[in-house]
C-alpha cells in the first residue's frame, strides 16, 4: 500500500514532484493561526507531512495518529514542534538547515541599512508628495562605518551576517550561545539577533537588556520574535532609549502588536528572511528528500529528532 504524504501548505512545486510518483499526496492551502484541532484534522491521513513554522505540533497532535511517522520541517527552526513529545512517539523530525543562510544574512543587512538609513520613511515620502525635494536636514541617519554590530548567536547565519557587515565598514562583537551578553549590550550600536527559540533564548532581550543597551542603538530580528520582549521593546523605542528596530518576527505570529504599526522609526517585514526563490527551493527539496529517503527505509541526513 502506498504511504500518505501531506503537505500542510502550498510549498514550491519541487516537493510534489519529488514525491507524487511515489506516494499519494495531499496538499492543503496555505493557513495562518491553525490551532490543534485543525492539525489533528489535516494530519489524519498522513505517514508523514512536511509542515509550517507556524503549525501547531504538539503533544497531542503527534499523538492523534499513530501512523504518522516523520515530520519534516519547512525551516530551520523547530520550535513549534514539541520534540520531546515525537522523541517518546518515535516520529523523526527533520529541518532543513544550512540552505537560507545566505538568504537570511542578506534581509539582515537589508533590515540593518533600512532602519540605520531610514529607508522606508523615504519611500513613504515620496509616495505621499509625489515629489523628490533635497534637503540639508532631511532623513539623517546613522553611519555605519565605524560603529559596532553586537551579533547574537554565531552559528551559521551570524557569522553569514558578519561577513557582510564588515564590508560596509563595521566592527563586530559576536557571542556564541549561553555565552555572557554583558559587552555587547553595552557597546554595540546595532544589535542583530540569530538563536534558535527555545526556553532558555525566549526574552533574551528583557527590559533588563533593552536597558544596558546603549542610548540611540537598534535591535535587529530576522530570527524568532519570542527572544525580545515585545513590550518591554516598545517601551525602549518610544522613551527614544533605542533609535530604531527592524524586525521580520513577532512574538505573537501572525499578530503584530499595534503599538509597532504606530512608530516610523521600526521597520516591520513578514517574516521573509528566508523568501529568495533559491532558498526556498532548496528547502522544498531537502524536506521533501528527507521524506522520501525516511519512507525507502534510509537515514534522513538532517534529523534533529
Ligand atoms: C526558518 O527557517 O526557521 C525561517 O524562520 C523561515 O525560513
Amino acid at each position: 500500500m502506498k504511504h500518505t504524504v501531506v503537505l500542510t501548505a502550498a510549498f514550491p512545486a519541487v516537493a510534489r514532484q519529488l514525491l507524487a510518483g511515489e506516494f499519494d499526496v495531499i496538499e492543503h492551502p496555505t493557513e495562518h493561526g491553525r490551532d490543534e484541532d485543525d492539525m489533528i484534522a489535516i494530519l489524519a491521513e498522513a505517514d508523514a507531512a512536511i509542515t509550517l513554522l507556524s503549525d501547531p505540533l504538539t503533544r497531542r497532535v503527534l499523538a492523534s495518529n499513530p501512523h504518522l511517522r516523520i515530520v519534516a520541517n519547512f525551516a530551520v527552526g523547530y520550535n513549534n514542534v514539541d520534540v520531546d513529545a515525537a522523541r517518546e512517539l518515535g516520529i523523526t523530525v527533520t529541518n532543513t538547515p544550512g540552505v537560507l543562510t545566505e538568504a537570511t544574512a542578506d534581509l539582515t543587512l537589508a533590515l540593518i541599512l533600512a532602519t540605520t538609513r531610514r529607508i522606508v520613511e523615504g519611500d513613504a515620502e515620496i509616495r505621499a508628495t509625489g515629489r523628490c525635494e533635497w534637503e540639508p536636514l532631511k532623513l539623517l541617519g546613522l553611519s555605519l562605518q565605524g560603529r559596532r554590530l553586537g551579533i547574537i548567536g554565531m552559528g551559521r547565519i551570524g557569522t553569514a551576517v558578519a561577513t557582510r557587515a564588515r564590508a560596509f565598514g563595521m566592527e563586530i562583537v559576536g557571542v556564541r550561545r549561553g555565552e555572557p551578553l554583558d559587552e555587547l549590550l553595552e557597546t554595540s550600536d546595532v544589535i542583530s539577533l540569530h538563536l534558535p527559540l527555545n526556553a532558555t533564548t525566549r526574552h533574551i532581550i528583557d527590559a533588563a537588556a533593552l536597558s544596558r543597551m546603549k542610548t540611540g542603538a537598534v535591535l535587529i530580528n530576522t530570527s524568532r520574535g519570542p527572544l525580545a520582549d515585545e513590550a518591554a521593546l516598545c517601551d525602549a523605542l518610544e522613551r527614544g532609549h533605542l533609535s530604531g528596530a527592524g524586525l521580520d518576527v513577532y512574538e505573537d505570529e501572525p499578530e503584530v502588536n499595534p503599538r509597532l504599526l504606530a512608530m516610523s522609526n521600526v521597520v516591520l517585514l513578514p517574516h521573509i528572511g528566508s523568501a529568495t526563490i533559491e532558498a526556498r527551493t532548496a528547502m522544498a527539496t531537502i524536506a521533501a528528500t528527507e521524506v522520501l529517503r525516511f519512507l525507502r527505509g534510509e537515514k534522513p541526513r538532517h534529523a534533529v529528532v
